[in-house]
Protein backbone atom coordinates (compact mmCIF):
# COMPACT_ATOMS: atom_id res chain seq x y z
CA UNK A 1 0.00 0.00 0.00
CA UNK A 2 1.30 3.73 -1.02
CA UNK A 3 2.10 5.71 1.90
CA UNK A 4 3.02 9.29 2.59
CA UNK A 5 4.40 10.91 5.47
CA UNK A 6 5.81 14.54 6.46
CA UNK A 7 8.38 15.23 8.74
CA UNK A 8 9.93 18.14 10.73
CA UNK A 9 13.57 19.23 10.35
CA UNK A 10 14.37 19.87 14.36
CA UNK A 11 17.22 22.11 16.02
CA UNK A 12 18.77 20.72 19.23
CA UNK A 13 19.02 22.47 22.10
CA UNK A 14 21.46 20.36 23.33
CA UNK A 15 23.24 18.49 21.17
CA UNK A 16 23.90 15.19 20.72
CA UNK A 17 27.49 14.81 19.68
CA UNK A 18 29.08 10.94 19.90
CA UNK A 19 27.80 7.63 19.97
CA UNK A 20 27.58 5.11 22.57
CA UNK A 21 27.25 2.65 20.16
CA UNK A 22 27.51 3.51 16.34
CA UNK A 23 25.90 0.55 15.09
CA UNK A 24 22.48 1.23 17.00
CA UNK A 25 23.05 4.80 17.28
CA UNK A 26 22.57 5.02 21.37
CA UNK A 27 23.92 8.46 21.99
CA UNK A 28 26.68 9.56 24.72
CA UNK A 29 24.08 12.05 25.87
CA UNK A 30 20.49 12.49 26.06
CA UNK A 31 19.65 15.62 23.64
CA UNK A 32 16.40 18.03 23.90
CA UNK A 33 15.07 20.10 20.42
CA UNK A 34 12.20 21.61 18.83
CA UNK A 35 10.43 20.23 15.56
CA UNK A 36 10.94 23.33 12.97
CA UNK A 37 7.51 24.36 10.76
CA UNK A 38 9.67 25.46 7.83
CA UNK A 39 11.85 23.19 7.26
CA UNK A 40 10.30 19.30 6.47
CA UNK A 41 10.83 16.32 4.30
CA UNK A 42 7.37 14.39 3.00
CA UNK A 43 8.14 10.86 1.55
CA UNK A 44 6.01 8.21 -0.27
CA UNK A 45 6.69 4.86 0.05
CA UNK A 46 4.96 1.39 -1.74
CA UNK A 47 5.96 -1.90 -1.07
CA UNK A 48 5.45 -3.87 -4.34
CA UNK A 49 5.97 -7.26 -6.20
CA UNK A 50 6.10 -5.19 -9.25
CA UNK A 51 9.34 -3.43 -8.16
CA UNK A 52 12.48 -5.37 -9.39
CA UNK A 53 14.80 -3.56 -7.36
CA UNK A 54 14.64 -0.76 -4.44
CA UNK A 55 13.67 2.77 -6.70
CA UNK A 56 14.88 5.50 -4.81
CA UNK A 57 14.00 8.96 -6.02
CA UNK A 58 15.08 12.72 -4.39
CA UNK A 59 12.87 15.36 -6.33
CA UNK A 60 15.33 18.40 -7.00
CA UNK A 61 17.88 16.64 -6.11
CA UNK A 62 20.64 13.19 -6.32
CA UNK A 63 21.11 11.35 -3.37
CA UNK A 64 24.94 9.80 -3.40
CA UNK A 65 25.64 6.34 -3.44
CA UNK A 66 26.11 6.70 0.48
CA UNK A 67 23.08 8.03 0.81
CA UNK A 68 21.22 5.05 -1.61
CA UNK A 69 22.95 2.53 0.80
CA UNK A 70 21.95 4.16 4.04
CA UNK A 71 17.96 4.37 2.96
CA UNK A 72 18.27 0.58 1.44
CA UNK A 73 19.76 -0.37 4.97
CA UNK A 74 16.69 1.55 6.57
CA UNK A 75 14.06 -0.47 3.94
CA UNK A 76 16.17 -3.80 4.81
CA UNK A 77 15.10 -3.32 8.42
CA UNK A 78 11.76 -2.17 7.95
CA UNK A 79 11.01 -5.08 5.99
CA UNK A 80 12.82 -7.66 8.45
CA UNK A 81 10.68 -6.53 10.88
CA UNK A 82 7.21 -6.56 8.82
CA UNK A 83 8.28 -10.44 7.52
CA UNK A 84 8.30 -9.22 3.94
CA UNK A 85 10.55 -9.64 0.51
CA UNK A 86 9.30 -7.09 -1.55
CA UNK A 87 11.09 -3.96 -3.01
CA UNK A 88 10.28 -0.67 -2.85
CA UNK A 89 9.81 2.78 -4.71
CA UNK A 90 10.94 5.66 -2.43
CA UNK A 91 9.92 9.54 -3.17
CA UNK A 92 11.33 12.01 -1.42
CA UNK A 93 11.23 15.81 -1.34
CA UNK A 94 12.19 18.45 0.94
CA UNK A 95 11.24 21.79 1.61
CA UNK A 96 14.35 23.29 1.70
CA UNK A 97 16.75 23.19 -1.19
CA UNK A 98 19.66 20.68 -0.38
CA UNK A 99 22.45 23.25 -1.84
CA UNK A 100 20.71 25.61 1.64
CA UNK A 101 23.36 22.87 4.40
CA UNK A 102 19.87 21.95 6.19
CA UNK A 103 20.60 18.75 7.56
CA UNK A 104 18.12 16.46 5.66
CA UNK A 105 18.85 13.10 7.79
CA UNK A 106 16.43 13.93 10.85
CA UNK A 107 13.24 14.87 8.51
CA UNK A 108 14.52 12.20 5.69
CA UNK A 109 14.94 9.48 8.00
CA UNK A 110 11.39 10.36 9.92
CA UNK A 111 9.77 10.19 6.90
CA UNK A 112 11.05 7.20 5.69
CA UNK A 113 10.19 6.17 8.81
CA UNK A 114 7.01 6.10 8.99
CA UNK A 115 5.99 5.88 5.50
CA UNK A 116 7.72 2.48 5.25
CA UNK A 117 6.31 1.27 8.08
CA UNK A 118 2.61 2.00 7.65
CA UNK A 119 3.24 0.93 3.63
CA UNK A 120 4.77 -2.50 5.27
CA UNK A 121 1.82 -2.99 7.29
CA UNK A 122 3.59 -2.42 10.82
CA UNK A 123 1.41 -1.58 13.89
CA UNK A 124 4.00 1.10 15.34
CA UNK A 125 4.24 3.22 18.54
CA UNK A 126 4.91 6.83 18.14
CA UNK A 127 8.06 5.27 21.06
CA UNK A 128 8.76 2.58 18.47
CA UNK A 129 8.90 4.72 15.71
CA UNK A 130 11.34 7.00 17.62
CA UNK A 131 13.23 4.15 17.81
CA UNK A 132 13.48 2.79 14.53
CA UNK A 133 14.18 5.80 13.33
CA UNK A 134 16.98 6.23 15.25
CA UNK A 135 18.69 3.54 13.46
CA UNK A 136 18.26 5.69 10.31
CA UNK A 137 19.91 9.23 11.58
CA UNK A 138 20.17 9.67 15.18
CA UNK A 139 18.25 13.20 15.02
CA UNK A 140 15.76 11.40 13.19
CA UNK A 141 14.19 10.29 16.71
CA UNK A 142 13.47 13.23 17.64
CA UNK A 143 11.73 14.61 14.84
CA UNK A 144 9.21 11.95 14.97
CA UNK A 145 7.02 13.45 18.37
CA UNK A 146 5.89 16.90 18.71
CA UNK A 147 7.00 19.98 19.38
CA UNK A 148 9.80 19.93 22.22
CA UNK A 149 11.12 16.81 22.85
CA UNK A 150 13.59 14.72 24.33
CA UNK A 151 16.04 11.63 23.17
CA UNK A 152 17.39 9.63 25.93
CA UNK A 153 20.62 7.98 25.80
CA UNK A 154 20.43 4.18 27.48
CA UNK A 155 22.13 1.75 28.21
CA UNK A 156 20.04 -0.88 26.29
CA UNK A 157 18.67 -0.16 22.64
CA UNK A 158 14.97 -0.36 23.24
CA UNK A 159 15.17 2.03 25.71
CA UNK A 160 16.94 5.09 23.73
CA UNK A 161 13.75 6.40 22.52
CA UNK A 162 12.23 10.05 21.82
CA UNK A 163 9.19 11.47 23.66
CA UNK A 164 7.50 15.11 23.36
CA UNK A 165 7.98 17.19 26.23
CA UNK A 166 5.31 19.63 25.22
CA UNK A 167 3.57 20.89 21.82
CA UNK A 168 4.32 23.12 19.64
CA UNK A 169 1.88 25.77 20.86
CA UNK A 170 3.27 25.24 24.62
CA UNK A 171 5.90 28.45 24.03
CA UNK A 172 5.31 30.98 20.52
CA UNK A 173 9.03 30.62 19.60
CA UNK A 174 10.82 31.24 17.09
CA UNK A 175 13.89 29.69 15.16
CA UNK A 176 15.37 32.49 12.53
CA UNK A 177 16.92 30.27 10.29
CA UNK A 178 20.31 31.96 8.62
CA UNK A 179 21.42 30.48 6.04
CA UNK A 180 25.25 30.83 5.15
CA UNK A 181 26.16 30.26 1.65
CA UNK A 182 29.34 27.57 2.40
CA UNK A 183 31.71 26.22 -0.05
CA UNK A 184 33.10 23.69 2.12
CA UNK A 185 33.13 20.64 1.60
CA UNK A 186 30.35 18.83 4.20
CA UNK A 187 32.05 16.03 6.91
CA UNK A 188 29.04 13.82 7.09
CA UNK A 189 28.02 13.87 10.60
CA UNK A 190 27.87 10.20 11.02
CA UNK A 191 31.88 10.13 10.35
CA UNK A 192 32.35 13.30 12.79
CA UNK A 193 30.25 11.85 15.70
CA UNK A 194 32.35 8.26 15.64
CA UNK A 195 35.63 10.79 16.55
CA UNK A 196 34.38 13.01 19.12
CA UNK A 197 36.22 10.87 21.67
CA UNK A 198 39.48 11.58 19.79
CA UNK A 199 38.35 15.35 21.70
CA UNK A 200 40.32 15.57 24.86
CA UNK A 201 37.24 18.24 25.97
CA UNK A 202 34.65 15.60 25.47
CA UNK A 203 34.86 13.89 29.17
CA UNK A 204 34.04 17.69 30.52
CA UNK A 205 31.70 17.86 28.12
CA UNK A 206 29.70 14.99 29.27
CA UNK A 207 30.37 15.36 32.59
CA UNK A 208 28.24 18.97 32.14
CA UNK A 209 25.36 17.71 30.30
CA UNK A 210 23.29 15.88 33.40
CA UNK A 211 23.04 19.78 35.00
CA UNK A 212 22.33 21.32 31.28
CA UNK A 213 19.82 19.22 30.60
CA UNK A 214 17.94 19.30 34.14
CA UNK A 215 18.56 23.91 33.83
CA UNK A 216 17.19 23.61 30.34
CA UNK A 217 14.41 21.42 31.27
CA UNK A 218 13.23 24.03 34.21
CA UNK A 219 13.71 27.24 31.85
CA UNK A 220 11.20 25.49 29.57
CA UNK A 221 9.32 24.85 32.61
CA UNK A 222 9.36 28.20 33.71
CA UNK A 223 9.28 29.90 30.11
CA UNK A 224 12.22 31.54 31.41
CA UNK A 225 13.79 32.89 28.31
CA UNK A 226 17.01 34.32 29.33
CA UNK A 227 18.09 31.03 30.99
CA UNK A 228 16.78 28.78 28.27
CA UNK A 229 18.77 30.94 26.28
CA UNK A 230 21.93 31.06 28.49
CA UNK A 231 22.34 27.16 28.42
CA UNK A 232 21.46 26.88 24.67
CA UNK A 233 24.41 29.01 23.68
CA UNK A 234 26.41 27.14 26.54
CA UNK A 235 25.99 23.82 25.00
CA UNK A 236 26.50 25.16 21.37
CA UNK A 237 29.83 26.46 21.77
CA UNK A 238 30.68 23.22 24.21
CA UNK A 239 29.85 21.16 21.06
CA UNK A 240 31.86 22.99 19.27
CA UNK A 241 34.65 23.03 20.94
CA UNK A 242 34.80 19.34 21.03
CA UNK A 243 34.05 19.11 17.46
CA UNK A 244 37.07 21.85 16.85
CA UNK A 245 39.72 19.97 19.48
CA UNK A 246 38.83 16.28 17.49
CA UNK A 247 41.21 14.76 15.43
CA UNK A 248 40.91 15.70 12.81
CA UNK A 249 39.46 18.99 13.88
CA UNK A 250 35.78 19.76 12.68
CA UNK A 251 35.26 23.56 12.02
CA UNK A 252 31.81 24.17 11.17
CA UNK A 253 32.21 28.13 11.78
CA UNK A 254 32.58 30.68 8.60
CA UNK A 255 33.55 34.28 9.20
CA UNK A 256 29.86 34.67 8.22
CA UNK A 257 28.51 31.98 11.09
CA UNK A 258 30.81 34.19 13.37
CA UNK A 259 29.62 37.60 12.02
CA UNK A 260 25.96 36.46 12.67
CA UNK A 261 26.64 35.34 16.30
CA UNK A 262 28.12 38.65 17.16
CA UNK A 263 24.77 40.53 15.69
CA UNK A 264 22.88 38.10 17.88
CA UNK A 265 25.23 39.24 21.66
CA UNK A 266 24.54 43.26 19.77
CA UNK A 267 20.87 42.45 20.09
CA UNK A 268 20.85 41.52 23.23
CA UNK A 269 22.78 44.47 24.21
CA UNK A 270 20.48 46.08 22.69
CA UNK A 271 17.56 44.43 25.10
CA UNK A 272 16.10 42.17 22.22
CA UNK A 273 16.38 38.65 23.80
CA UNK A 274 17.85 36.30 21.26
CA UNK A 275 20.03 33.45 21.36
CA UNK A 276 21.91 31.30 18.58
CA UNK A 277 22.93 27.55 17.87
CA UNK A 278 24.59 25.83 15.34
CA UNK A 279 24.95 22.55 14.16
CA UNK A 280 27.16 20.72 11.92
CA UNK A 281 27.59 23.18 9.53
CA UNK A 282 27.85 27.40 9.01
CA UNK A 283 23.77 27.73 9.41
CA UNK A 284 22.79 30.18 12.66
CA UNK A 285 19.89 29.01 14.41
CA UNK A 286 18.75 32.35 16.13
CA UNK A 287 16.12 31.54 18.70
CA UNK A 288 14.30 34.49 20.12
CA UNK A 289 10.18 34.81 21.05
CA UNK A 290 7.42 35.45 18.55
CA UNK A 291 7.08 39.41 19.49
CA UNK A 292 10.78 40.00 18.14
CA UNK A 293 10.91 37.60 15.23
CA UNK A 294 10.60 41.15 12.62
CA UNK A 295 13.64 42.82 14.24
CA UNK A 296 16.06 39.99 14.91
CA UNK A 297 14.91 38.69 10.98
CA UNK A 298 15.53 42.36 10.34
CA UNK A 299 18.97 42.52 12.13
CA UNK A 300 20.58 38.97 10.77
CA UNK A 301 19.37 39.07 7.23
CA UNK A 302 21.36 41.99 6.18
CA UNK A 303 24.89 39.90 7.14
CA UNK A 304 27.24 39.83 4.70
CA UNK A 305 27.44 36.24 3.22
CA UNK A 306 23.24 35.13 4.15
CA UNK A 307 22.24 33.41 1.42
CA UNK A 308 18.51 33.44 2.72
CA UNK A 309 16.53 33.48 6.26
CA UNK A 310 13.71 30.77 6.84
CA UNK A 311 11.48 31.75 9.61
CA UNK A 312 10.43 28.59 11.68
CA UNK A 313 7.99 28.29 14.71
CA UNK A 314 7.55 24.99 16.95
CA UNK A 315 6.40 22.30 14.57
CA UNK A 316 4.39 18.73 15.20
CA UNK A 317 6.19 15.68 14.58
CA UNK A 318 5.92 13.22 12.02
CA UNK A 319 2.23 12.89 10.30
CA UNK A 320 0.78 10.71 7.45
CA UNK A 321 -0.34 12.90 4.94
CA UNK A 322 -2.70 11.98 1.72
CA UNK A 323 -1.07 13.42 -0.91
CA UNK A 324 1.19 11.19 -2.61
CA UNK A 325 4.60 12.06 -4.48
CA UNK A 326 3.40 9.28 -7.07
C1 LIG B 1 25.24 18.47 15.36
O1 LIG B 1 21.70 12.79 13.62
O2 LIG B 1 22.99 13.75 11.69
O3 LIG B 1 23.08 18.15 14.46
O4 LIG B 1 23.06 9.70 13.79
O5 LIG B 1 25.10 9.85 12.41
O6 LIG B 1 22.87 10.43 11.42
P1 LIG B 1 23.73 10.41 12.66
O7 LIG B 1 23.99 11.92 13.09
P2 LIG B 1 22.99 13.17 13.06
O8 LIG B 1 23.78 14.15 14.05
C2 LIG B 1 23.29 15.42 14.38
C3 LIG B 1 24.33 16.19 15.11
C4 LIG B 1 23.96 17.65 15.41
C5 LIG B 1 23.40 17.79 16.82
C6 LIG B 1 21.97 17.34 17.03
O9 LIG B 1 21.15 17.43 16.11
O10 LIG B 1 21.68 16.97 18.17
Amino acid sequence: MKKTARAPANIAFIKYWGKKDAQLRIPLNDSISMNLSAAYSETTVEFSKNYPKDDIVLKGGVFSAKERTRITAHLDRIRAKAGIHTYARVVTKNSFPKSAGIASSASGFAALTLAASASAGLPMSERELTILARLGSGSAARSIPDGFVRWKTAESPRQSYAYSLYPPDYWDMRDILVIVSSSDKEVSSTDAHAKAETSPRLPARLAAIPSRIARITDALARKDFTAFGEVLEEDCLDMHAVAQSQTPPLAYFTPTTRAILAAVTRLRREGIAAYATVDAGPNVHVICQGRDENVVKNKVQSASGVQRVLINKPALGARLVSAHLF
